[in-house]
């Protein structure tokens, strides 16, 4: 088997989008989802494809890989490939090798949720548990509770809202007006949407982008988050409940998220909001 590394072109980014998409399945790992590349999208393309790893056999991705940063990447593998020993052995060779241009810097951190091959041979090569992350669940056959915050859905009208509770909620978001645009153009946005929540007096409280992965899918919510000056009233649970639906009317089958474990205050609030929350899962890090 002949596998092949490639940074993609920006133009192919819908073909990436769509794989990683058909990688999502209900009771799978909550994993690198193709609404976590849409919220990247801000930065325009070129960053996105930038950033991407593929692993192709034959011309046919097998595995993504995402560098959230330069010594940080989230790996994604086809479903198929999971006990692929051929594959593991070969991202693994491109994780630790300096010279790959895959990671960069004296301590690489590895997110493998997904590959069941990958994962036991890192922890074989000797990878060490990095900080625990908390992936929770909602399913979505059932329609969700309506609340009392009044939410939209944020068209170019809205965005100086849906910033600013971004800035808001978010200590060091660099997010604007201008980014928004540029990520709402791009193709993930076709299955996303922006929510914003009013509170009574109109005061534009708590926002969450929702990201389909098509019908029967797992859809993603990233981010979301409530303005400083209004947290403590419900506003969290309540869009993120606004999400859920959000998603469903998408079509996906469940929301899903994943949170540091240690953000104690939006686990609670993803758990207040129906999602379950499943065994914390660790990244895997090599000091090299
Ligand atoms: C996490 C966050 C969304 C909570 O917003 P909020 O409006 O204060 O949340 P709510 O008032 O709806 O509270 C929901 C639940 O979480 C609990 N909670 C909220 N903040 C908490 C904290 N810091 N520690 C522990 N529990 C907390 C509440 O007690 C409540 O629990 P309950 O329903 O069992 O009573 C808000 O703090 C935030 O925006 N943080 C920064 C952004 C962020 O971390 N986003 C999530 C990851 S993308």
């Amino acid at each position: 088997m002949h596998i092949e590394r490639t940074t993609p072109d920006p133009a192919a980014l819908d073909a990436v989008l769509s794989d990683l998409a058909s990688w999502q399945q209900d009771g799978g790992p909550v994993q690198l989802h193709p609404g976590d590349l849409g919220w990247h999208m801000r930065f325009g393309p070129d960053a996105v494809a930038g950033a991407l790893r593929i692993w192709t056999v034959g011309g046919t991705a097998v595995a993504i890989g995402f560098l959230d940063e330069k010594s940080l990447i989230r790996m994604c593998v086809t479903p198929s490939a999971n006990q692929d020993e051929e594959l593991a052995e070969a991202l693994v060779r491109d994780l630790e090798d300096p010279d790959s241009g895959v990671l960069t810097g004296d301590r690489v951190v590895v997110e493998a949720r997904s590959g069941a091959a990958l994962r036991s041979l890192l922890h074989r090569r000797g990878w060490v548990d990095d900080d625990p992350w908390t992936p929770l669940v909602r399913d979505l056959r059932d329609p969700v509770e309506v609340t009392d915050l009044r939410v939209e859905i944020a068209g170019p009208e809205l965005i100086a809202d849906r910033v600013a509770v971004q800035r808001a909620a978010f200590d060091n978001s660099t997010f604007s007006a201008d980014r928004w645009t540029v990520m709402s153009q791009s193709a993930a946005y076709r299955h996303a949407r922006c929510l914003v929540g009013y509170d009574s007096q109109d005061n534009a409280v708590a926002a969450a982008t929702v990201w389909s992965a098509g019908a029967g899918r797992p859809g993603l919510l990233e981010p979301m988050g409530v303005h400083r000056d209004h947290r403590g009233h419900g506003h969290g649970t309540a869009i993120t409940l606004a999400a859920a639906a959000g998603l469903r009317d998408l079509g996906a089958s469940s929301a899903t998220v994943a949170t540091p474990s240690s953000n104690e205050g939006a686990v609670a609030t993803y758990a207040s909001a129906g999602f379950r929350p499943l065994p914390a899962v660790t990244d895997f890090a090599l000091t090299r």
